[in-house]
């Protein structure tokens, strides 16, 4: 056991695979990663017998930027009868714990379209098995490892478990948001991801509640602001352009047409300050710091827009040069960041002010 799997963005293998080096070797695990451009996920393979296990012990996934989902992979399977899976999925079922729930997995996107479906079909039959043979609980079950069968196409793929205390409680890390009728932009599903990616349900009720003050950069036409205003926030929403007239109508908005970069708060101490303003990452990460510094947001949720290349090493000197300007400024701050899902050519970063 000495591979882990991650799930990624197609395209962004070359990011999860720098990014898990070098926390893997930060965490005094060696090894290399294999990868294939566009297929949305990324091998690790340490040179420890148990590597594998070993990392998923001592990582923390939320540390992971660039990773959907991982898990520890078990057994290869290669070049299944295509008359018979079912028995080799399960000769190589040994050394899997018994677990609440049966993921059979593919990439993203387009190209895994078909995969996916038969994913979906195999499923049903692997089920049963597992559950005859004893490895899988009757009923699905949260708080137990979730077995990941993670197919490369219908003959080949790679099986494993991953821990729920320490991993996405998602498939394949894809959280599936609907999209509300009624938001004036399709962005307004970053938002709605980062909170439940970034937040417990506990932290949720505490920390985004109604009759919050908000402040919205970069709003137009408002589809982060209509998250905080369907979770009962007041907003300020900067921006030039125009917002849209539902969320005006709310009486929960008021729409200032200036510089983001220039606009100061009425009142400091904003519950929540989000960013979604089309600029360079360390702009933004530089007055996300003064907002902080200044007391003027006790939260706040923005994108850092990467560059087309090297983007693991930009969001490492950013989220440093951020993480250096507060602690010179002596404010503690609690820092997390993902690639969601709903993210293309940016990274969601979620601060919290501690002291
Ligand atoms: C990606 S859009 C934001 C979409 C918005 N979050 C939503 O969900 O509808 C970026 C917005 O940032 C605004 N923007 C860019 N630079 C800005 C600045 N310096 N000050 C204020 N707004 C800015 C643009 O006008 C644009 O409306």
């Amino acid at each position: 056991m000495n591979k882990i799997l991650l799930h990624c963005r197609p395209g962004f293998e070359k990011d999860c695979a720098a990014e898990i080096q070098a926390l893997a070797a930060e965490a005094g695990v060696y090894g290399y990663p294999r990868l294939e451009n566009g297929s949305g996920f990324v091998l690790f393979e340490g040179y420890g017998e148990n590597d594998g296990e070993q990392l998923m012990q001592t990582l923390a996934f939320d540390q992971l930027i660039f990773a959907r989902s991982w898990f520890v992979v078990t057994a290869e399977l290669a070049q299944m009868d295509p008359e018979d899976r079912i028995s080799a999925v399960m000769a190589a079922a040994e050394g899997l714990p018994k677990a609440g729930k049966l993921w059979v997995e593919s990439g993203d996107g387009d190209d895994y379209r078909s995969l996916l479906s038969f994913c979906r079909k195999f499923t049903v039959p692997l089920r049963q098995a597992l559950r005859q043979n004893g490895l899988l609980t009757k009923n699905e079950k949260d708080k137990m490892p979730r077995i990941h069968l993670f197919l490369t196409d219908s003959a080949n793929g790679y099986l494993g478990y991953s821990r729920s205390d320490n991993g996405s409680p998602f498939y394949m890390g894809i959280e599936r948001l609907k999209f509300p009728a009624d938001a004036p932009s399709r962005s307004t599903l970053k938002l709605d991801e980062a909170f439940s990616v970034f937040l417990t349900p506990e932290q949720q009720e505490q920390r985004v509640r109604s009759g919050m003050r908000a402040v919205d950069l970069g709003a137009c036409p408002g589809g982060w602001t209509y998250q905080l205003v369907r979770r009962g926030m007041f907003v300020a929403a900067v921006d030039n352009g125009a917002m849209a007239q539902s969320l005006m109508e709310t009486g929960q908005v008021s729409h200032h047409p200036v510089d983001g970069f220039k606009f100061e708060p009425e009142k400091p101490g904003n519950h929540w300050l989000v960013c979604d303003m089309v600029e360079k990452p360390d702009r933004v990460a530089q007055l996300m710091a003064r907002w902080m510094i200044k007391g003027w947001c006790e939260q706040a949720i923005f994108n850092l827009k990467l560059p087309m290349k090297q983007r693991y090493a930009s969001v490492c000197d950013c989220l440093n040069q951020l993480t250096d300007i507060l602690q010179s400024a002596g404010v503690g701050c609690e820092l997390k960041a993902k690639h969601l899902y709903h993210d293309r050519e940016e990274i969601t970063v979620y601060l919290r002010r501690l002291n």
